[in-house]
């Protein structure tokens, strides 16, 4: 085994939200670590173990050995623990009028990390979480990244692990909720996670055998989806299926947002709601609103989600020890490569509007709502 190229401590981070697989990342980072001859360490919730010590009864850097990270692959969340509240370059701080404003803590956080010794990390995240990583990184500190959110709304890379979790449980929802609505003739509108991008809700949409799919990419019109809910009662299905991504937004209107705080992102919610308000008076039909939520984000990974997680976390190790810096692992099946945080965090991936799920989709009678 080559010496991890003359690392000796590598941090480990986990920011924003959870996603199943977490866990098996930060084993792999540890045992591939080890096995060079390099310690490793996490930093508690996101930076805050580093910028906040105070807060934590363990100083808010852990050292991870074999035993921490023994027996945790199959955990959900991480036990890192995580935020997406604490965005080392606008940091939220109280001032003395009791106002919160947004400080960039960056520069304190490199000197942080060279202070306790720390050559490499290895940022696990979202894109809030690997655009901050490649500032770092631009900033002199060494950094690979690892692609993780249920959304899968990360460019440069196939997939994030999460995702295959989180669809994989909302479409058993949803199977279940087919033998209720059938029972009761009723529209069931579920509203699942995804941020801006309609991954999730395409893909339970299709697999969960939806009538109707309302994504962020395609602006919807309920005439048409009332529409598609008379034609299968025409075709004697006196029930309906609606999923319904939590970014989606009518025709020219806008998408529903819970709250809006300073130094997070916007909170979205409450789509499903308004949607089941409007098919059922568009349609007079018993409708209820199912909203999956944070369930998507809990629960085992997947053994598909746990085994990219796992060669994530060793090729992240293996990039560091090839000298590499500023770059993401990425999933180019059936390879895990290298791309650079910059390009991987330029913009969004959202559904193409000519992807073959969608194509399906439509091929099968589901409806968009267009
Ligand atoms: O990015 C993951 C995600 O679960 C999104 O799908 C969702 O919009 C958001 O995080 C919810 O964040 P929070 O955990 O702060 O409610």
């Amino acid at each position: 085994m080559k010496k991890a190229s003359n690392l000796k401590m590598i941090a480990i981070s986990t920011g924003g939200g959870d996603a199943p697989g977490l866990n098996a990342v930060i084993r792999a980072v540890v045992l591939s670590a080890l096995n060079r001859g390099c310690k490793c360490v996490g930093i508690r919730e996101g930076y805050n173990g580093l910028l906040k010590p105070q807060a934590y009864s363990d100083g808010g850097l852990i050292e991870l050995t074999r035993e921490t990270v023994n027996g945790i692959t199959h955990l959900g969340g991480t036990i890192l623990g995580t935020t997406n509240r604490a965005n080392p370059l606008k940091y939220p701080v109280k001032g003395d009028d009791g106002q919160i404003r947004e400080v960039d803590r960056s520069d304190e956080l490199l000197q942080l990390f060279q202070a306790h010794g720390i050559d490499a990390l290895i940022a696990v995240g979202g894109d809030g979480s690997l655009f901050i990583a490649n500032v770092l990184s631009q900033k002199g500190l060494r950094v690979v990244g690892v692609p993780k959110t249920i959304d899968n709304d990360l460019d440069k890379t196939v997939i994030t692990f999460g995702f295959d979790t989180a669809i994989s449980f909302a479409t058993a929802c949803i199977d279940r909720l087919h033998s209720t609505a059938q029972s009761h003739r009723r529209t069931i509108v579920v509203e699942v996670m995804g941020r801006y991008a309609g991954w999730i809700a395409l893909d339970v949409g299709v697999s969960g055998t939806a009538d109707a799919i309302l994504i962020p990419e395609i602006p919807y019109d309920l005439q048409k989806v009332a529409q598609k809910i008379a034609q299968c009662e025409r075709q004697g299905q006196k029930y309906a299926i609606v999923v319904v991504a939590e970014g989606a937004k009518p025709k020219g209107g806008e998408r529903s947002v819970l709250e809006k705080e300073v130094g997070r992102a916007e909170r979205l919610g409450g789509i499903g709601e308004r949607v089941a308000r409007e098919l059922h008076a568009l349609t007079g039909k018993d409708t209820r609103t199912v909203v999956l939520g944070h369930l998507l984000r809990g629960g085992t990974p997947t053994t598909f989600d746990r085994l990219i997680s796992l060669r994530f976390g060793a090729a992240a190790v293996r990039a560091l020890e090839d000298g590499q810096s500023g770059v993401m692992v990425a999933l180019d099946p059936p390879r895990v490569q290298y791309v650079p945080l910059k390009d991987a965090t330029r913009r969004m991936k959202t559904v193409p509007l000519d992807s073959d799920t969608i194509l399906t989709a439509r091929d099968l009678g589901i409806s968009f709502g267009d």
